[in-house]
């Protein structure tokens, strides 16, 4: 079995983060979205894997190599523009070849991982098998209508009176049938190749397609609010460990990882929080649900429940939360006795100032 991740896209809900790196690359407990997707698929035992780049190919060439790093072997497929999923799956038949795969969205986070569901997969080879996971309101996604075996009778783009609560989730199994389906659907209305439209075409034609639950925490991080949440689920199990070093007035507090090379000095730190390598943090109180990334500057602050992304600076801010700080941004505090706010703030920023 290969497979194929999807890495391209326009990632417009993730703006601004979006305008300057793909949002595959974000860190969620220190560690690009992008690294933990080819992790779980190595875990399926699947290392020949096709990732689908758009505009950022060279700089998710640039984190993630060849793969060998992470074990695994990467073939770069280049999308001009975000033409559909069904499209990538066009794109990728060269590199796929007559070969059973795994679709897994770039930007999809499922930490339980899918070990079990690719055995079933590989043990009755549907033509599909598609990936559901239960969600309060299913009217945003394409829904899955079961019957009593598990397989699917019908898919329905974001019904608007749904008759599941089975929500289609980043994941999918395929045999080369899919590619027949791939070829006879026209783009939707939206312009774009649905894979949705590909594997209900399966169904009509008859093909077999079956659907597992997936029981675990999940999530799409296309949102700023989704990143930060997958980030506090994923701290929960964080590996605590003080390869840094921290001061005699310093206090650490449940699980707390500090990597090699950053510098702790009276500072409090409520777990879980990742301080990344060579980040310097000085009379601090952080966390908890924080990730600093590397080589960051944070002085007199208080921050929790946020991601710092690498080479930022924090001066002298008595209160952040729920935030997520950009590559080199700087975040300070003016003079204490102006009452005004000075901001160089890029497009599409979100910015909250208590008055
Ligand atoms: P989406 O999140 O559905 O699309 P997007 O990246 O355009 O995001 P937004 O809605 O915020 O503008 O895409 C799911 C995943 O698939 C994501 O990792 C991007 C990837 N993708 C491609 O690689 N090629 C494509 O043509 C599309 C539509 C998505």
């Amino acid at each position: 079995m290969k497979a194929l991740v999807l890495s391209g896209g326009s990632g417009t809900r993730l703006r601004p983060f979006s305008y300057s790196m793909p949002k595959q690359l974000i860190p969620i407990a220190n560690k690009p979205v992008l690294e933990h997707v080819l992790e779980d698929i190595r875990n399926l035992g699947v290392t020949e894997i096709g990732v689908i780049v758009g505009g950022w190919a060279a700089q998710i060439a640039e984190v993630i190599g060849d793969g060998s790093r992470l074990g695994v072997k990467v073939t770069y497929i280049p999308q001009d523009k975000p033409l559909g999923l069904a499209h990538c799956v066009t794109l990728a038949r060269p590199f796929l070849g007559d070969d059973d795969f795994v679709m897994y969205l770039g930007d999809n986070m499922l930490p339980e991982g899918t070990a079990h569901i690719a055995d079933e997969f590989r043990a009755g080879r549907p033509a599909a098998q598609v990936v559901v996971h239960k969600v309060s309101d299913p009217r945003a996604f394409g829904v899955a209508e079961l019957d009593e075996n598990g397989r699917v009778e019908r898919l329905v783009e974001k019904p608007r009176e749904p008759k599941s609560d089975l929500a289609l989730i980043g994941v999918y199994f395929f045999t080369p049938a899919i590619h027949t389906a791939v070829a006879a659907i026209e783009p939707s209305a939206r312009g774009e190749l649905e894979i949705t439209d590909a594997i209900q075409w399966l169904l009509t034609s008859g093909a077999e397609v079956k659907a597992s639950e997936y029981h675990g925490y999940w999530k799409d991080t296309g949102r700023a609010e989704d990143v930060l949440d997958c980030n506090r689920q994923l701290l929960m199990s964080l590996r605590p460990e003080i390869a840094g070093e921290v001061d005699e007035a310093s206090e650490l507090n449940g699980l707390v990882r500090i990597e090699p090379g950053a510098r702790v000095i009276r500072t409090r730190i409520e777990g879980p929080v990742i301080i990344g390598a060579g980040t310097v943090v000085e009379d601090c109180h952080i966390g908890p649900d924080t990730s600093i990334g590397d080589g960051c500057t944070l002085r007199g602050s208080r921050i929790r429940d946020s991601i710092v992304l690498a080479g930022a600076t924090i001066s002298h801010v008595p209160g952040i939360h729920g935030s997520l700080i950009g590559r080199g941004a700087t975040v300070d505090a003016g003079v204490e006795t102006d009452p005004y706010h000075r901001l160089v703030v890029g497009d599409h920023t979100r910015i909250e100032v208590a008055a």
